[in-house]
């Protein structure tokens, strides 16, 4: 039986009481409205751990002034069943004023240089802020043996590593295969926005990253495999952000450069923005 947990003496009591066992912890943070890709998380935190905690927590630090985090979906309910489901332990539910208790003007903030101002962060900016703000605080708070990030989130992945390295933390991070609908759409909460004409178009995306990576396989320089997956999406009625090629610390490859590459896609349809990437 999964308990739900509001006050953090209780989370510590908890997790404590589990250290002193010799028990290790995993730690899946989220943002609520939970998909097939969260519960995969939990399950791959709970092959390296002995107890698992997930956190909702619908952070506001990380999203722009014209973002969605008022009408960001929030399914409690659902969440906590599908979190018990997938074996998950403890339900930690933090409030906006346990998280930054001196108000979000004051809140001590983190930022990590260089792979948070790219691509997401370039069109996004403070939005890596955010997230190492609010996962320093979860890693805090928890206290986990291990987290797992969704490599959905490619960036955020990297980002929380290289904090997690820079700053020492005593936390082992684990990224999680992205899960995707049948059509390889990409399983996100905000795949819910898309309208019935637009969805079956959202599966571009998938489409996109695949022939990027056949155009690199062939050979073409980079600059054109990149404006020809923007056409593509373009074309299928997208306002893209990017379309990138780069190496898995997200730096720029040189021309012709051997060796592991990602290609990654940020793109909107009307008001929804899809993001999705593949490793090869
Ligand atoms: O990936 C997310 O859902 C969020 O960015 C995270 C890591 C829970 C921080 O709010």
């Amino acid at each position: 039986m999964i308990e739900t947990i509001v006050q953090l003496d209780a989370l510590r009591a908890r997790v404590s009481g589990w250290k002193r066992e010799g028990l290790r912890v995993g730690f899946v943070p989220t943002m609520g409205n939970l998909h097939a890709g969260h519960y995969s998380l939990v399950m791959l935190a709970r092959r390296s751990a002995d107890r698992v905690v997930s956190s909702v927590f619908v952070n506001p630090t990380q999203f722009g002034p014209n973002e969605d985090y008022t009408r960001y979906p929030r399914t409690p309910e659902a969440d906590t069943s599908g979190l018990e489901g997938a074996g998950c332990d403890v339900l930690w539910l933090p409030t906006v004023e346990s998280m930054y208790p001196f108000g979000i003007e004051l809140a001590a903030r983190i930022n990590v240089p260089g792979v948070s101002s790219v691509l997401e962060g370039a069109h996004r900016p403070g939005h890596f802020d955010g997230v190492c703000t609010v996962v320093t605080r979860l890693f805090n708070q928890v206290q986990p043996d291990v987290a797992a990030f969704g490599k959905k989130d490619y960036q955020q992945l990297a980002v929380i590593r290289q904090m997690v390295q820079d700053l020492a933390m005593p936390v082992a991070i684990v990224g999680g295969s992205i899960v995707r609908e049948s059509d390889g759409l990409a399983m996100s909460s905000r795949n819910q926005y898309l309208s019935p004409q637009q969805r079956p178009v959202a599966a571009q995306t998938r489409r996109t990253l695949l022939a990027m990576r056949t155009a690199v396989a062939e050979g073409l320089p980079r600059c054109q495999v990149e404006s020809e997956a923007a056409q593509l999406l373009a074309a299928a009625g997208f306002k893209v952000d990017y379309a990138a090629v780069r190496r898995p610390d997200l730096s720029e490859p040189a021309e012709g450069e051997a060796g592991p590459k990602v290609a990654l896609v940020a793109a909107s349809l009307g008001t929804t923005r899809l993001i999705d990437n593949l490793e090869f």
